[in-house]
């Protein structure tokens, strides 16, 4: 499932700058769809985007190195308006016959860049006449090509060209960047002024494009899902079930190792409040059988990714049976995903985060519905709003697959599921009450393997030591540990220590990422 190909697009092609889904989000946000595609794409797999315009991303090469990129030329040969960003500037120099040269003085950082005769220029419509940018680059051009005029210098080098008979323009500086002041309006320059996009791809648009779109798919199948209660898969099958209704049903897996009450809530969410057909499996008992005297935590994972794929099969099977065979599997895939497996033949070679792999077993043979699959995470809670979702889901912290599983150091015990239940049920209780939960990327307790002495009353405690974890972070790849106000920490503890009976000592992370992880296991 893809946005269809009808909807009007800015085709970014990628060279491997950290900033290039910026630049799509950046385009997003002003209501125009924006694809990322490796910079090695085909001229015929940018034609399927139907693009109304082209944006040449950053990257970290030269455009003399022996592994520069390979884009095809033929991209500034397409009739469509194209933007050259920072190396896109020096790609568009190189190969129109202009010269690129290594720069004598490296530019990174804050610099101020002067508009040349910006009256003419429509890229630069209605900008001061000087910029406060972002640059950073190691090359310059040097020498401009054929029928290209400067458009903005810094006091060392060029940081505007552009050849508006072709219709291609570029900066050396990235208007991405929110440290670009005017960056903003400066794309939205390109978009509106330059290739003619309108501004109407809203939530309300992709909601019914992508709802006509899958009902045409899965026509009279049936589909299933697989639930977690966290915003992707509760959008995706949402999105799904408008399209379908009840010929998809959503399955949830109580693992044994969810937040305390978790398993109750998100059936109330998903089912009372957003009447999608759902099936809960309840097999903690089953997961806890395997998980007994394990505590490696990769074989902790392994085991609960192998049991959830057993129950998650078991459960297909008999829908299966039930409504006389199923063909759609929907999954809450997202873009970053999407471009991170396509840019494997590009530059941008992400580190890929460990997690999440595995899936579903071969043999179950599904075909794929992934509705999100041209969505940023910020994009799927906007139209989670619009689909009325309530904000508890969309605004839930990431929770990983394997649950508390991962923060019960050693062997994960039902006894020890229940305390750090109610130890985690305090933490994020008194989050939320503080107003931190939305500004926090995660945070939660931790119990660890430690017992020590303490004292209640008059009598002597001999009990485990709870960790609280609160991160600030971006994407979960880095992260900070958050200053939590003291107060907070104080309630925290003191009610941790004397509601939850086995935990007398409580302490706070305050290790980043790296070299520390977010989970402790
Ligand atoms: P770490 O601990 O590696 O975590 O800093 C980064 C992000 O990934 C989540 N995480 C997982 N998610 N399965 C998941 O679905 C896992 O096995 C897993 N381990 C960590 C973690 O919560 C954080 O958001």
């Amino acid at each position: 499932m893809t946005t269809p190909s009808a909807t009007p697009s800015i085709v970014i092609l990628d060279f491997g700058s950290q900033y290039t889904q910026l630049i799509a989000r950046r385009i997003r946000e002003q209501n125009v769809f924006s694809a990322v595609l490796p910079c090695t794409a085909k001229i015929e797999e940018i034609r399927v985007q139907n693009p109304i315009g082209i944006v040449l991303s950053g990257g970290p090469c030269s455009v003399y190195d022996s592994d520069a990129p390979p884009a095809d030329p033929a991209v500034l040969e397409l009739g469509l308006p194209v933007l050259g960003i920072c190396y896109g500037l020096q790609f568009i120099t190189h190969h129109l016959g202009g010269r690129v040269r290594s720069a004598a003085k490296r530019e990174y950082g804050h610099a101020e860049v002067d508009l040349v005769d910006a009256e003419a220029n429509p890229l630069f419509a209605s900008l001061p006449a000087s910029l406060h940018v972002w640059m950073s680059h190691g090359d310059e051009a040097l020498e401009l090509p054929a029928g290209f005029h400067l458009t903005a210098k810094t006091a060392n080098a060029v940081a505007g060209i552009a050849n508006p008979e072709r219709r291609i323009w570029a900066v050396q500086f990235h208007p991405e960047v929110h440290h670009t002041k005017m960056g903003t309006a400066l794309l939205r320059n390109f978009l509106f002024n330059i290739c003619g996009a309108r501004p109407d791809w809203t939530p309300d648009h992709f909601i019914q494009a992508t709802v006509a779109a899958i009902r045409e798919k899965v026509g009279a199948g049936q589909a299933i899902c697989a639930l977690s209660g966290g915003v992707d898969s509760s959008v995706a099958a949402v999105l799904v079930h408008r399209a379908i209704g009840d010929r998809l049903t959503c399955v949830f897996v109580n693992n044994g190792v969810l937040r305390k009450d978790e398993f109750a809530k998100v059936q109330q969410n998903l089912r009372d409040k957003l009447g999608l057909k759902l099936v809960a499996a309840d097999a903690g008992r089953r997961f806890m059988d395997k998980l007994a005297g394990v505590t490696d935590p990769e074989a902790k994972r392994k085991i609960i990714g192998n049991e959830f794929i057993a129950v998650f099969d078991d459960e297909a099977h008999r829908i299966a049976q039930e409504t006389g065979g199923v063909d759609w599997l929907v999954q809450g895939t997202l873009y970053p995903d999407v471009i991170e497996s396509s840019s494997v033949k590009g530059p941008s070679q992400t580190i890929k985060s460990h997690h999440n792999v595995g899936g579903l077993p071969d043999f179950m043979k599904l075909k794929l519905i992934e509705p999100l699959r041209d969505l940023f995470k910020d994009e799927v809670r906007r139209i989670g709003r619009d689909l009325g979702m309530p904000e508890d889901i969309l605004q839930r912290q990431p929770f990983p697959g394997p649950g508390l599983a991962v923060r019960i150091l050693g062997e994960v015990t039902p006894e020890r599921v229940a305390l750090l239940q109610e130890a985690d049920d305090i933490v994020v209780t008194e989050i939320k009450r503080a107003g931190l939960y939305q500004q926090i990327w995660q945070s939660f307790a931790v119990l660890l393997p430690v017992k020590s002495v303490g004292v209640m009353g008059d009598q002597r405690t001999y009990a485990y030591t709870c960790a609280i974890r609160a991160v600030h972070s971006e994407d979960g790849m880095t992260a900070d540990w958050v200053q939590l106000p003291y107060e907070v920490l104080k309630t925290i503890s003191s009610r941790i220590v004397n509601e939850v009976r086995g935990i007398n000592r409580v302490v706070y992370d305050i290790t980043s990422k790296p070299p520390g992880t977010i989970e402790w296991e």
